[in-house]
Order: structure tokens, then C-alpha cells, then sequence
């Protein structure tokens, strides 16, 4: 390992910072020995911050309508060959209802960005879900919506909202993001996300298609501007029926790497260890723990819509990425060394 790559990381570790250069020489410059350097210090970070506990989510895929059409995604619009299928209200109320007695004390409602969630229903079903769990959080990840949109919402009990920027790069986002969504817009989202008070995510996919180190290198220098409160980032893993079936997926060995510089850099953010990197391979999300995550998301959608919400080929869903799991899941944490934590788990980030 040369001696210039292991000064990054400390520079990093000690400064929680570096520019652009020195991401992109970092990234470029990465051995397997200065990767399992970076994750015992990651692991050393996180366990300081939040100990050997892993946070779980439950995660309640509404809808797979999306009005979008991101070159990489499985629900965008132009792909007729998905299946689409809506949530009730009573439907999701039910999945809460699931969850708690499961144990999950937040929820994440996720979906394409689906017109039949408009303000008017989707902030009386939010103020229904607050109602029927004080205690627990609750979380959105539905797209961009208005400000004043955020701010209903805000105002009806949701507490956070998970908005990846996807690509830090404009040139690069527009490449994977027709018109009418901008990079501009996406930030501008989460800008208003943070001004309302909402604990937010944020987060980009490794490996997507035409990313280069540089990319990635404002990625991370985004992310240190904006703070997030939560960062999920996942492999690129292409859909049969996109325009990028062919492109090939994000590798493991990348996205763990970005991982450990993430807890680096944000010591005190929420990682979720996610389902695309367990999509990859079974240990992945293991291996994710032991890069510096510290949170999983198992599945709470009704289990006869999994299939249907199909962002990539061959998405995890059930066994232990399925809230009914959680018994096993519980478990096998313990058996890694981690401790299973169903509470609110608030981030450290302020
Ligand atoms: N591979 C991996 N992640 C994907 N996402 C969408 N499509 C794919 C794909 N093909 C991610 C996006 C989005 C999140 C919900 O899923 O980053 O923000």
C-alpha cells in the first residue's frame, strides 16, 4: 500500500474532509489491503458514535407508478413490461400495523413518484400513521415534491425523508435523468427537505452507468455540504427492460469502499448496509456492517407486491431482507457481533 494512498486516510479520518483531488486519487489509488485499512477504522468510528447497534426500518413500498423515466430505474414510465401495482391507505395503515407488533418503530414509506399520492391524500394517511404510532418515526421517500408540499406533510408527523442526489455531477445526471428533473432541482428538494426540519438522506448509486472516480469525488463533497442526517448508497444493478440493461453493475469491492469513506467522512450519519448491495451477493450486507453501516431495511410491503416493485434485476425481498425475518435476523446480527436495535435510532447528526 503506498505510503501516499494510507496519508488520505488519515487525513480523512482526522479532518473528516478531502478536495476533490484527493477523492479522485483516493478512489483511483485503492488495494485491497488499503480497503480493509479503511474498514477497520470505520468500524472503529462507528462503534464510537453508535456501538454495535443496527438500526432496522421497515420499508412499505406504496406504489410502483412512477411518472419518471430514469434511464437506470425498473418502474420508470417507459417500461411497459412492469407491473404496477398502488397501496391502499388501509392497506399501508395494515403494514404499520405489522411492523409494530413486529417490533419497527419507524417506517418508510417509498415509491415511484405517483400521482395518486397527491398532499390530499397522502397527509391525512401520514396523520393517520402518527395517530396510531406516536412513538414511532415516520419516514417518506416519494421524489421531489413542492415545498409546500414537504412542508404538509412535515406538518402532518412525518419526520424524514430519504432523496438521493443520485450523481453530484449535472452533466452526468442529465445523461441518466431526462427532462424535466435537473440536478438543480433534486438539490433545490433537498435543501427545503433540511430547511423544513426533516432528518434527511441522501445518497447515489455506485457503478452507474458513465460514472468515473471524478463523480464520485463530488459525490462525497456534496455530501459533506449537505450534512445528511442519513446516506444509502447501493450498486448500480441493471434492469432487463432499461436503457441500461447492458451496463454493467457496480462491483461490491467499490461500494464497500465508498461505505468506510463515508463513516469516515460523516462519522455520525446513519449508513444504511443496503438491499442492492445484498442483491450482489448474499454476505453484502454483513460485509456492509463491516465496512462501517450501521442500519438495514428489511421489506414490510405486503409480500405479494415485492416482485412488482422491481428497481433492478433480482432484488432481494424475502428471507432476511423481509421484515418477517426478523427473529432470523436478529440472530444472525448477533452472531456478526451486532447488536439488533428496533427503536426510533434518531442520527447523531444535528
Ligand atoms: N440499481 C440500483 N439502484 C437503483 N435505484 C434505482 N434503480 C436502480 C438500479 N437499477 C435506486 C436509486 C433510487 C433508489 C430508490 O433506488 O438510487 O434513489
Amino acid at each position: 500500500m503506498s505510503s501516499q494512498t494510507r496519508a488520505l486516510i488519515d487525513k480523512l479520518e482526522r479532518q473528516h474532509e478531502l478536495s476533490p483531488d484527493e477523492w479522485e486519487r483516493l478512489i483511483s489509488a485503492r488495494t485491497p489491503a488499503l480497503a480493509n485499512e479503511l474498514f477497520a477504522r470505520a468500524r472503529r468510528v462507528r462503534d464510537a458514535a453508535y456501538g454495535r447497534d443496527v438500526f432496522v426500518r421497515g420499508l412499505i413500498e406504496i406504489s410502483s407508478y412512477c411518472k419518471n423515466d430514469c434511464l437506470y430505474c425498473g418502474i420508470r414510465r417507459s417500461n411497459r413490461e412492469a407491473s404496477r401495482y398502488r397501496l391502499t391507505d388501509e392497506e399501508i395503515l395494515a403494514c404499520c400495523e405489522t411492523g409494530y407488533n413486529l417490533g419497527f418503530r419507524t417506517f418508510v414509506l417509498q415509491g415511484g413518484e405517483d400521482g395518486a399520492f397527491g398532499d390530499e391524500r397522502l397527509a391525512p394517511l401520514v396523520s393517520r400513521i402518527r395517530e396510531a404510532h406516536p412513538d414511532c418515526a415516520i419516514t417518506l421517500s416519494l421524489g421531489e415534491r413542492s415545498r409546500a408540499s414537504y412542508k404538509r406533510l412535515r406538518e402532518a408527523g412525518a419526520d424524514r425523508y430519504l432523496l438521493r442526489h443520485e450523481t453530484a455531477d449535472a452533466a452526468h445526471y442529465a445523461s441518466l435523468h431526462p427532462a424535466p428533473l435537473s440536478h438543480e432541482a433534486r438539490l433545490s428538494c433537498l435543501h427545503d427537505l433540511r430547511d423544513l426540519g426533516y432528518q434527511v438522506g441522501s445518497g447515489f448509486m455506485v457503478g452507474s452507468p458513465g460514472q468515473t472516480a471524478r463523480h464520485l469525488a463530488a459525490d462525497m463533497t456534496i455530501l459533506k455540504g449537505l450534512n445528511p442526517h442519513m446516506v444509502g448508497i447501493g450498486p448500480f444493478i441493471p434492469h432487463r427492460h432499461t436503457p441500461c440493461a447492458e451496463s454493467p453493475a457496480g462491483t461490491l469491492e467499490l461500494s464497500l469502499f465508498m461505505l468506510g469513506c463515508l463513516r469516515l467522512m460523516l462519522p455520525h450519519a446513519l449508513l444504511p448496509a443496503t438491499t442492492a448491495l445484498g442483491t450482489l451477493t448474499p454476505e453484502g450486507r454483513h460485509l456492509g456492517l463491516d465496512a462501517g453501516a450501521n442500519v438495514l431495511m428489511p421489506n414490510l410491503s405486503p409480500i405479494e407486491c415485492r416482485g412488482a416493485y422491481n428497481l433492478y434485476d433480482g432484488k432481494a425481498s424475502t428471507g432476511l431482507e423481509g421484515a418477517e425475518g426478523i427473529a432470523g435476523l436478529k440472530a444472525q446480527l448477533e452472531s456478526w457481533g451486532y447488536r439488533l436495535k428496533v427503536d426510533r435510532g434518531d442520527s447523531l447528526v444535528r
